[in-house]
């Protein structure tokens, strides 16, 4: 099977294209072959040696989690998802064969069928993304009608999920980004927009019972400022894994809960997004598309840290 490999840690300069041996299905799982695939930040970390590098067992190593695509072997004879059938869903980061691939072989347990009405880069560009706003908003963060959630990063992946599935749940969004997605944003769902740039959002926000931070500490201390405007025992959740380590003994001093997270695939939660996408409440947007061969191009796209929405490959 075609793939774009990295052989070593490095800059998106190591992605190289190669035919590698067909992966194989461990017991219970699918194989698909990959019609789109997203691109995660968690890709780029991983291939630049942060992230998950230290879970790469062997070069060269496929990155890539998201992917759409149909299944070409079935996890067994009866099983319900059939050779032929369109699924969507994320694979393990990264001890598979990831997604920047032909074929990508995925739990059965961790797919479901695709959105009937959207294409396969849409699909393609929501699992991750998609599942890690719902475990803020909907599961972790149990949103509540009439809460206050601030959403940090609202305009890139996983926040414009989060903003559209805060706003569902009937939220009052307060959401940081830069003036020129305030407009796009309020169309999703925000309530309030503060321009990072030019605000402390902390000076124009308070008494906010969720804050989902896609920061963390690695920008002018994101994740820090965010327990300032917490109510008593509100929670913060912590998206970017490793930004900022003291989060935990960090909020407890503030007299505020705080958890990580991580997305994690399942059937039923991808059918509750894909019923969602499919009737238009929840809309993922597409910033940029590449074919698989310019993955090299996506990651520096990626990692100027300003998509709107999601970036997808065409495999
Ligand atoms: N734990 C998990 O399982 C998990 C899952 C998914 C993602 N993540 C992590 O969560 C983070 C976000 O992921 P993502 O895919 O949503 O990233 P992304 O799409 O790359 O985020 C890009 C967005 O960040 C915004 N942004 C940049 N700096 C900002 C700042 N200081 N304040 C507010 N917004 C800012 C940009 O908005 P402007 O263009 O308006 O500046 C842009 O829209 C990443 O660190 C990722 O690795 C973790």
């Amino acid at each position: 099977m075609r793939a774009m490999v990295i052989d070593e840690i490095g800059g998106p300069e190591v992605f190289a294209e190669r035919e590698l041996a067909m992966v194989e299905a461990a017991v219970g799982e699918v194989i698909v072959r990959v019609e789109a695939a997203g691109v995660n930040p968690i890709d780029a970390k991983t291939r630049g040696g942060r992230g998950a590098a230290h879970l790469i067992r062997e070069f060269p190593a496929v990155l890539g989690i998201d992917f759409c695509g149909t299944i070409v072997q079935p996890a067994f004879d009866a099983h319900p998802f059939h050779v032929g059938d369109r699924v969507y869903g994320l694979v393990s980061v990264p001890r598979l064969s990831g997604t920047y691939a032909e074929f990508v072989a995925v739990p059965a347990v961790a797919i479901a069928r695709a959105p009937r009405n959207l294409g396969a880069k849409e699909s393609a560009a929501l699992p991750c993304a998609a599942l890690t706003a719902w475990g803020c908003i909907n599961s972790v963060g149990a949103v509540q009608p009439g809460q206050r959630v601030l959403i940090h990063a609202a305009a890139g992946g996983v926040g414009h999920l989060a903003v559209q599935l805060a706003h569902l749940a009937g939220a009052y969004v307060v959401a940081t980004a830069s003036e020129r997605n305030r407009d796009w944003l309020g169309e999703l769902g925000a309530d309030e927009v503060i321009d990072y740039r030019t605000t402390r959002f902390e000076e124009a926000t308070s008494d906010i019972d969720l804050v989902v931070d896609l920061i963390g500490n690695v920008h002018d201390d994101t994740g820090s400022r965010s327990l300032t405007v917490l109510r008593p025992g509100g929670l913060l959740i912590s998206v970017p894994t490793g930004s900022w380590p003291e989060y935990r003994a960090d909020a407890a001093a503030a007299g505020v809960r705080a958890t990580n997270i991580k997305a994690i695939s399942d059937t039923a939660t991808l059918t509750a997004i894909a019923e969602l996408a499919d009737d238009g409440r929840l809309r993922v947007n597409l910033d940029r598309e590449f074919s698989l061969r310019d993955v090299a191009e996506a990651h520096r796209v990626l990692e100027e840290g300003h998509t709107r929405g999601k970036l997808v490959l065409h495999v």
